[in-house]
């Protein structure tokens, strides 16, 4: 079968790879649609060896395993190797479509949509919380915004342009800044994805006992910080977030997901949609910064 392998220069090439064999407690799906996430974008630049990307798919099942059935309709999590015709999946990473949703919307919900959810959980309590949100603009910044503003928080969003705002602010976003000095605070909670100085100007604007979550590095630059250059004077929580260091069933939580899709409270914003032929172009504009939300490939045979 044909799926996309690292082509050594951080993006990706069709190849000829053996058909995958589901093993035990696995389904085979047919692939229909992928998102690719920046995560990978990061992997592809130093690829283990036999390791293919593919994290986020929707498809079909063509091999069932227990009360998933060949035929059935799903949006899955695999480990890897999902850009591609077909790939194998866990049970208990996937969960059943039902038709109303279509197989490119729900290819962009798993590490984005499962990110979000996590996030918002580790917040606990949201009515009136100001929450500072950087590198709002991509798919993680969509969900966490539309779920955490429904839930009463009040969140300002950090984007390189207001264009790549206006969603956010559309979705319940309480005010969009395009620099953190537009954004004194103090908030409550920060949840920081940038890196460079933008760690350290977010950490300014953490109020005291305030919960600072740090979650990624999107410019590729170490955060420059330093804990003492901080006006809130008394203790603060910081923590490392990692999606799936999480007790909870990847399955369940893609079922919530789907469930808040079809109930009309989530709205994947999809900013690139094309032909899975169209992946390195898919891979270049993720990391020039110009995809708003997620981006899905179709995966045509
Ligand atoms: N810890 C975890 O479990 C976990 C899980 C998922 C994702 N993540 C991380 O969380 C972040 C958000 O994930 P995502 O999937 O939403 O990523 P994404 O779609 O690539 O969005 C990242 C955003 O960061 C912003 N950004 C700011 N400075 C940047 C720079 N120098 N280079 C590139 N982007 C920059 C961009 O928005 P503007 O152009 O508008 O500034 C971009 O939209 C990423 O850093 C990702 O690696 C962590």
């Amino acid at each position: 079968m044909r799926a996309m392998v690292p082509d050594g220069t951080g993006s990706v090439t069709v190849a000829d790879v053996p058909e995958p064999v589901p093993g035990a407690g696995e389904v085979l799906v047919q692939v229909g649609a992928f998102s690719i996430n920046r995560g990978e974008t990061f992997l592809l630049h130093q690829p283990a060896p036999g390791w293919r990307p593919g994290k986020d798919v929707a498809g079909t099942v063509l091999t069932g395993h227990g009360p998933v059935r060949a035929g059935d309709r799903v949006v899955a999590h695999p480990e890897q190797s999902g850009w591609a015709e077909r790939v194998v999946v866990p049970v208990g990473q996937l969960a059943v479509l039902s038709d109303e949703v279509d197989l490119c919307t729900a290819a962009a919900l798993p590490l984005a949509g499962l990110t979000a959810l996590r996030l918002v959980r580790l917040i606990g309590s949201l009515p009136g919380r100001k929450i500072l949100l950087t590198g709002a603009s991509g798919g993680v910044g969509h969900y966490f915004v539309e779920l955490a503003a429904a839930a009463g928080a009040r969140v300002t969003a950090l984007t390189s342009c207001a264009q790549r705002g206006e969603r956010l602010h559309a979705l319940g976003a309480e005010r969009i800044v395009t620099h953190l000095d537009q954004a004194p605070g103090p908030f409550d909670v920060v949840i920081e994805s940038v890196g460079g100085e933008v760690f350290q100007a977010a950490w300014q604007r953490l109020q005291p006992r305030g919960l600072f979550v740090w979650m990624g590095q999107a410019s590729r630059r170490a955060p420059v910080f330093d804990f003492f250059d901080w006006t809130g004077g008394r203790s603060a929580t910081v923590r490392k977030f990692l999606y799936s260091d999480n007790e909870g069933s990847d399955a369940e939580d893609l079922a919530t997901l789907v469930r808040m899709v079809l109930d009309g409270r989530l709205h994947p914003e999809i900013g690139l949609r094309a032909p899975w032929s169209r992946t390195q172009h898919a891979l270049a504009a993720l990391l020039a910064r110009q995809i708003r939300g997620n981006a899905v490939l179709e995966v045509t045979t």
